[in-house]
């Protein structure tokens, strides 16, 4: 991209700037500025939220939704957004987020938020994007790669494992490596690899008794040494921890600005001698990194096009709806004929669009699926509109029910706007519960017994509970936070003008209770223990073999498509193997239609306790009725890999792998296999490994069958290693105690020698 805006010379720059300067560049000039350097020509760059739209304040900033920002497109926020599995849509939110951002100057936009929907009830799911890692890192990378083509920079956040909101600031969340690595890193892996963010935001949380914002082994080894990481980290708004520590961990910028502080803090390290001016001058490299990559932000004048990004809000809330049932094929309701519509429900006039808290926009336009319906109906078929409840109300209302109920009897069809109140959900609290208010359950039923054509239309940031009232309804479409455009989408969905192409990025559970997370969540006297592990979302759902009332993966469509020819073929296999898996999709239904394959992988010879199976790749495609198009997935070495906390690498252990291939994780329609060679793992040798261990290690295990002399008259203890039965209670004995009994013909001594020949090897 050209830009007018010269570009920063850093190594000059560094050798000019005295010791305070460069401090004093590490620390915010305010809430939402980076610190100019005049005398050097280094200009502030703004930082604005995000993630679903460009959240510019004018005036005075706050980190928590409450003051005034400038208008700007409210796209729909992550939990709707992800549903649509559509990497190429969320590239284009992704630019024109950046359009609006430079035209309003804004450098860096602070998103996406990658974080895993560990709890149903994390009161920032609705920023989030999934329950898998695979889903988050791909749309999370799309949507950076969009922006940053605009030259606007991106920080990905809320790294790592910010997963709640009780205690954010202060939560220890206790993880193992494995699950660190499987399911809590990845998302942020892949944005990094795939899409090179020019910033990512540490979070506020410790992960094991560390303060990211502290931790050098989170910001510096695996972020940077690991994956490559050539940005800057920035600190959640107040959540920098202790400057001269986190500057040395591999955290840049503090915001906001400390108003000194943290430049002190730095000083009066660095003249104690216990930060060195290196790191300092490393983290001021990386600020000036940053100002140097977004110059073409700078630039002012640029506008955008305000009709254009509201049809594209509009697309995305379409593409962001989850049909989740649709009996008797209730919808689409024909436009152009049918008796009167009845609307019932506040959500249908005010739409509840976005969720609380630093993300909240400030709409250049707002619809409502109640306009949108009447517009789109223009005469054709009446709409009479009945509130039904208060919003925010614990209680129901006795006129607004009857008013409600007397229009489901006298309508053809009563679509049935429910959702949470917005004070259910918001950043900084999680939910108490998954449920609806029950004044509007209770609506539900009376409607229903009015008129049973019920369609109900969800608002809601996160999931809720639907099991125990969906009998009522016959169609049922998950509407999520649908941002300024939901209530034109809706309308389109409900008649027909679009198909509803989404699929739940997100297990509904049948209930809270049969949550992996319960119990542990969201912790006490600050601790937070993820004991389920690698079994979040569908992972944990599938390995109890628990009903779900919809399984991750799902969404139907106004038609219906077959999937056929799956083929898995080693295209690559040793060190980096890779797999291409095609399936072959047919639009069997009368209408044009979007189906989402998804692939997951399966290890059933696994060592270790590998998921029943997870997802490693997805195609959508878009097919006219009749037509046919084959989709091909590719899956690298980390689709079959996992981490092995001994060697601490990624392993592909060789055999026989799975390949599942459908419509949802509960609807696999084929399945194959491939057979990989896998890695090498050679586990280095302890003084206290097994004589399985030992047996099991290349030359360590030649060289023991000699001296054991198993092929020869080695009987006694050494035999016994080899006996069918108690073979594997002896082999589970290191072998330096079995060295120690009497008999054994291999002596401690000799085990000792081995033990540094072969490790050294
Ligand atoms: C949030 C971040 C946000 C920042 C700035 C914090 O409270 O956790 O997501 O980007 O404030 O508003």
């Amino acid at each position: 991209m050209t830009t007018d805006v010269p570009r920063l010379d850093i190594p000059a720059l560094l050798a000019a700037l005295t010791l305070e300067e460069k401090a004093a560049l590490l620390d915010g000039s305010d809430f939402w500025n980076s610190q100019a350097v005049e005398r050097l020509g280094v200009p502030a760059v703004m930082l604005s939220d995000g993630p679903h739209g460009v959240r510019k304040q004018p005036e005075e900033g706050d980190h928590l939704g409450m003051l005034d920002s400038v208008e700007a497109t409210c796209f729909p926020p992550a939990a709707g957004l992800a549903s649509s599995w559509d990497v190429d849509l969320v590239n284009r939110v992704g630019e024109a987020l950046g359009r609006e951002a430079r035209a309003e100057r804004v450098s860096v936009l602070l998103g996406p938020g990658v974080n895993m929907k560990r709890s149903p009830l994390c009161g920032r799911n609705f920023e989030y994007y999934s329950e898998d890692p695979a889903l988050a890192g791909e749309l999370g990378a799309a949507w950076v790669n969009g922006l940053q083509s605009q030259g606007v920079g991106a920080s990905v956040k809320h790294y790592a494992a910010n997963n709640q909101e009780t205690d954010r600031m202060t939560v220890s969340a206790e993880i193992d490596e494995r699950t660190m690595r499987e399911i809590y890193l990845p998302a942020f892996e892949t944005v990094v690899r795939k899409a090179r963010p020019w910033t990512v935001m540490s979070s506020y949380n410790k992960v094991n008794g560390t303060y990211v914002a502290e931790s050098r082994e989170l910001l510096t080894e695996v972020l940077r040494d690991d994956w490559g990481f050539d940005g800057l980290v920035v600190s959640d708004w107040g959540g920098a921890g202790r400057r001269p520590e986190s500057v040395a961990a591999g955290l840049d910028l503090e915001m906001p600005s400390s108003s000194g502080a943290g430049t002190k803090l730095i000083l009066d390290a660095v003249a104690a001698g216990t930060l060195s001016e290196a790191d300092v001058d490393q983290a001021v490299t990386r600020v000036l990194t940053l100002v140097d990559r977004v110059r073409d932000s700078l630039p002012t004048g640029r506008t955008f096009d305000r009709e254009a990004h509201h049809a594209l809000a509009r697309e995305a809330a379409a593409a962001s709806t989850v049909l989740l049932k649709n009996e008797g094929g209730i919808l689409p309701l024909d436009p152009n004929s049918g008796g009167t519509v009845a609307v019932i429900g506040e959500f249908a006039r005010s739409p509840r669009y976005q969720g609380a808290g630093s993300s909240q926009v400030n709409p250049t336009n707002l619809e409502s699926a109640l306009d949108a319906l009447r517009t789109a109906l223009d005469g054709r078929r009446e709409v009479v509109f009945a509130q039904g409840f208060e919003v925010e109300s614990p209680d129901a209302d006795p006129e607004l029910v009857a008013e409600a109920v007397a229009a489901a009897a006298a309508a053809d069809v009563a679509v049935v706007f429910l959702g949470l109140p917005a004070s259910y959900e918001s950043e900084g609290y999680d939910r108490s519960h998954m449920d609806l208010p029950a004044h509007q359950i209770d609506l539900l039923h009376a409607v229903a017994d009015a008129n049973p054509r019920v369609v109900v239309v969800l608002s809601n940031g996160s999931v809720v509970t639907v099991a125990p009232w969906q009998d009522r309804a016959q169609a049922l479409l998950e509407g999520w936070l649908l941002g300024q455009a939901g209530g034109g989408a809706v309308a389109d969905l409900l008649l027909g003008a679009a198909n509803p192409s989404g699929r739940l990025a997100e297990t509904i559970p049948v209930r809270y209770e049969d949550n992996p997370a319960l119990g542990a969540f969201p912790g006490a006297f600050g601790t937070v223990r993820y004991g389920e592990g690698l079994l979040i979302g569908y992972r944990w759902y599938d390995a109890r073999k628990l009903a779900v009332a919809y399984p991750f993966g799902h969404g139907l469509s106004y038609t219906s498509f077959e999937h056929s020819g799956l083929t898995a073929t080693v295209v690559a296999d040793g060190a980096e193997p890779r797999v291409e898996v095609s399936v072959t999709v047919t639009n069997t239904g009368e209408r044009a239609g979007t189906e989402t394959v998804q692939v997951y992988v399966t290890d059933p010879e696994a060592s270790v306790y590998r998921p029943e199976q997870e997802l490693r790749g997805f195609a959508r495609v878009a097919l006219e009725p009749g037509e046919s198009k084959t989709v091909t997935v590719e899956l690298g070495h980390r689709a079959f890999a996992y981490w092995h906390e001994a060697v601490r690498r990624w392993v592909v252990e060789g055999g026989v792998f799975g390949i599942r291939a459908g419509a949802s994780s509960r609807d696999i329609r084929q399945e194959t296999t491939v057979e990989l060679a896998g890695d090498h793992v050679v586990l280095p040798l302890r003084d206290d490994s097994t004589a399985e261990q030992w047996l099991a290690h290349p030359e360590a295990g030649a060289w023991l069958r000699a001296a054991l002399d198993v092929d020869g008259e080695g009987g006694g203890m050494a035999g016994m290693l080899f006996d069918p039965h108690a073979g594997q209670m002896v082999r589970a004995i290191p072998l330096e105690r079995l060295a120690r009994f009497p008999g054994f013909p291999v002596d401690h001594d000799q085990i000792a020698d081995a033990l540094k020949k072969f490790n050294a090897s």
